[in-house]
């Protein structure tokens, strides 16, 4: 099969300190995939991105993104990055949704030549993607959560990525919320053929929509293909034990 490679990661060791978090770590990730990374908190699922997105730097192994080490990419703007709530700038901060994603573009080459105009443009044609085209001009802290993180894909949006990264996505924000915001990655994956990679504690989603998912633990990480069998729940229990069983088959 011709599946392209967007992300390798080869024998990646990391520690904070003398703390080692992730030990010889191996993971493709490839277009079109929807790839979910489960684990307990602590397990390095944060860390893991960041190796990816070039903000640590792993103590050994190799890590290339669209072919390239990641030490020399320079193409960022065809990754997005929804990081983790809790790590996101204060949300007091008076700024407005078209503010929040208009800082995110990427001023490349080709934006230097790029109107200011276009680019408010741009910035409502990722606003519309998320349905919230009528919140530009308010201040982001005034949103609910389920509208904040639908401007924070937005922002992650605003270069037209070609993988997406999200960490923990959906903590804070309501059911109603929650349902929508999984229908538009749906949109995003399929419609878009957006590379998705996402963090999630959200076990029953990511039993149904994904078609890989990571399990890490112990510093260890266990890639598996394909969610249309029964799979991927026999994997969640073993990572997570027995009582996942009702959650995963609730759905
Ligand atoms: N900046 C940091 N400095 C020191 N230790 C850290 C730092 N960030 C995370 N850690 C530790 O590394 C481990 C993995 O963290 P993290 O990648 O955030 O896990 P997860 O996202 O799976 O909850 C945890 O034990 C955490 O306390
Ligand atoms: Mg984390």
């Amino acid at each position: 099969m011709n599946m392209e490679k967007l992300i390798s990661i080869k024998n990646v060791s990391f520690s904070y300190g003398s703390r080692p978090v992730l030990e010889n770590i191996n993971l493709d990730i490839y277009r079109g995939d929807y790839m979910g990374i489960v684990g307990p908190n602590g397990s390095g699922k944060s860390t893991l991105l960041k190796l990816i997105l070039g903000i640590l730097k792993p103590a050994k192994g190799s890590i290339k993104v669209f072919g390239k080490s990641v030490d020399i990419f320079n193409r960022w703007e065809r990754v997005g990055y929804v990081r983790q709530k809790a790590s996101f700038f204060n949300l007091g901060f008076p700024a407005t949704v078209e503010e929040v994603i208009s800082a995110n573009i990427h001023s490349g080459k080709g934006l230097f030549n790029t109107s200011v105009k276009r680019c408010r443009e741009r910035v409502y044609e990722v606003l519309s993607h998320v349905n919230m085209e009528e919140y530009g001009g308010r201040l982001i802290g005034n949103l609910s959560g389920g509208q904040q993180q639908r401007v924070f894909i937005a922002r992650a949006l605003v270069n037209s990525p070609e993988v997406l990264f999200l960490d923990e996505p959906t903590v804070g924000i309501d059911l109603d919320s929650q349902r929508e915001f999984y229908c538009l990655l749906e949109k995003l994956n399929v419609n878009m053929r957006i590379t998705i990679v996402m963090v999630s504690h959200d076990i029953g989603v990511i039993a149904q929509k994904v078609n890989r998912i990571v399990c890490m633990g112990d510093g260890k990480l266990i890639c598996h293909q394909n969610s249309s069998g029964e799979m991927i729940p026999e994997v969640l229990k073993k990572t997570y034990g027995d009582w996942i069983s009702p959650i995963i088959h609730d759905h």
